[in-house]
Formats: C-alpha cells, structure tokens, sequence
C-alpha cells in the first residue's frame, strides 16, 4: 500500500464512522423520547461503564486511553444531545406538572459557575465540547421550566465574587446551590468554607471527567461541601443536577413537615 491507497482506506473507514454516528444518534434520540414518557433520567452511568471497560479491552494496551477519551467524549456528545431534546421535543403531561412536579413551584435554585466556564465553545473543544455558555444558559433555562423551578445563574472569573455570591445565598431565598467552580475547584477553601456557612444543599457539577484528569483536579474542596458530584456528563451533568436538586429539597421538605 502506498501513501494514497492508506488515504483512500481512511476516507472509506471515516465514511462508516459518519454513517455509523448517525444511526447512533438517532438512536440516542429514540431512547432520550422513551425515557421522558416513563420520565426516568438520561444517565446510564453502568451500562456507560461496561461498555467503557469493553472499548479498552478491545482496544489493547496500545490505544486504550484514546479509546476511552473517544468514548467518553461520544457519550458526551449524546448526552447533550438528548437533554437538548427531552428539554424541547418532550413538553411535561398536565399530570406530573399538576402532581409531583408542581410542589417545586416555590424551589429556587442557583447556578454558580466559576472562571473559564463562560469561555465554553472556545476553549479546549475537545474536552469541554464545541457549544457554548450561552447555550449551557439556555439549556438550564428549559430546564427550569420543565420542573418548575426557579432558577438564577451566575458566573465569574474571580474567587471573591463567587464566594460573595454564596454568601448573599445566605438570605436572598435560595433553597440550593449547583456549582461548578472549575478551576477552584482544586485550590479554593475560601469557596469550601462559603459553601459552609451557608449550609445549603449544594451539588457540584463538572463538564469534563475530572477523575480521569490531571493528578491536581483529584483534589475537590467545593466538593467536601456537597451532598453530590456530579463529573464527565458534558452540559447534560447541570441537567441532572437539577433535577437531582429540585427532588432533594422537595424530600426535604416532606420529611419536615412530617416532623412537625
Ligand atoms: C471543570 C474541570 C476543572 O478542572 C477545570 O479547571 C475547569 C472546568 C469542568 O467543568 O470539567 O475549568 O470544572
């Protein structure tokens, strides 16, 4: 084989990969309509897993680690992808907003970002996706929506903001935190100890897999303050986080109320 026939058989190979994504996605598509009529979540985090371990295996100790981030970064891509349609295509019965959902009314969630993230769709595409922050706010919009919760969002570059912004949690009526403090995620105990003396529910959300990163993103201190991490999931993590969050308070609430 010379050097054109090795390009020609890529051409061919990069024709079915196309092929072969297509029909996967469709796919995802037909599962994330599925799954919003039983209204159960997208994630499948074992099937995730298995099919993982079996692409590594397959793999061979040569290409496993660029297998996996391939993977990884596919389920990202499909992930986000069905969120976008159970957030549009899928409006809720009148059942479940007059039922379950409908006690959220009153919940109000708040959404920290930290420093880069309104950079998304710029920078590092290949671990944090192609789409942007502006995007990221209108998926978390939807979704506050659908589970009628009411939501705010914030961002900033700058440690003091994001703690201050925390601390106003503290009475501006917020009932729980999703955060995602990207880089001070690793580094700020200012955040940690905020976090703490707020002591709202709070999760924490990363786009990219953490655990699978750098030694230094192994360290979380936002994390200690959290009742859930939430990493490796792309846009679709926020998704959960949400809904995870909205039902957390909701239980909450019930249980007083019982104890009362
Ligand atoms: C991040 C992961 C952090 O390690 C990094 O510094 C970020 C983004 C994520 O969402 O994957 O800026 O929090």
């Amino acid at each position: 084989m010379d050097l054109n026939d090795f390009r020609n058989r890529i051409n061919e190979i990069d024709k079915q990969i196309i092929e072969l994504f297509v029909e996967r996605m469709r796919i995802a598509a037909k599962i994330a309509e599925a799954k919003a009529a039983q209204n159960l979540p997208i994630l499948d985090s074992s099937r995730e897993k298995a099919v993982l371990r079996h692409v590594k295996e397959k793999a061979g100790k040569e290409f496993k680690d660029y297998a996996e981030t391939l993977y990884q970064t596919m389920f990202n891509v499909s992930k986000s992808y069905q969120s976008e349609l159970m957030a549009v295509k899928t409006p809720l019965t009148p059942e479940i907003t007059a039922g379950n959902y409908g006690k959220k009314n009153h919940i109000k969630l708040l959404v920290i970002n930290g420093p880069n993230i309104n950079m998304l769709g710029i920078r590092e595409k290949n671990i944090y996706g192609n789409e942007t922050y502006d995007a990221l706010l209108q998926l978390l919009e939807k979704t506050f929506q659908e589970i009628n919760v009411r939501g705010e969002v914030f961002q900033s570059n700058s440690e003091g903001a994001l703690v201050e912004r925390i601390q106003d949690a503290y009475s501006d009526g917020t009932d729980g935190i999703i955060i995602n403090p990207a880089a001070y995620t690793h580094t700020s105990v200012a955040i940690l100890d905020a976090l703490k003396a707020v002591s709202l529910p709070a999760v924490e959300v990363h786009i990219s897999n953490v655990t699978k990163r750098e030694a230094f993103r192994q360290v979380s201190y936002a994390g200690m303050a959290c009742v859930k991490t939430i990493a490796g999931m792309g846009f679709h993590g926020y998704v959960e986080a949400v809904h995870f969050l909205a039902d957390y308070i909701a239980s909450q609430a019930d249980e007083k109320r019982k104890t009362i």
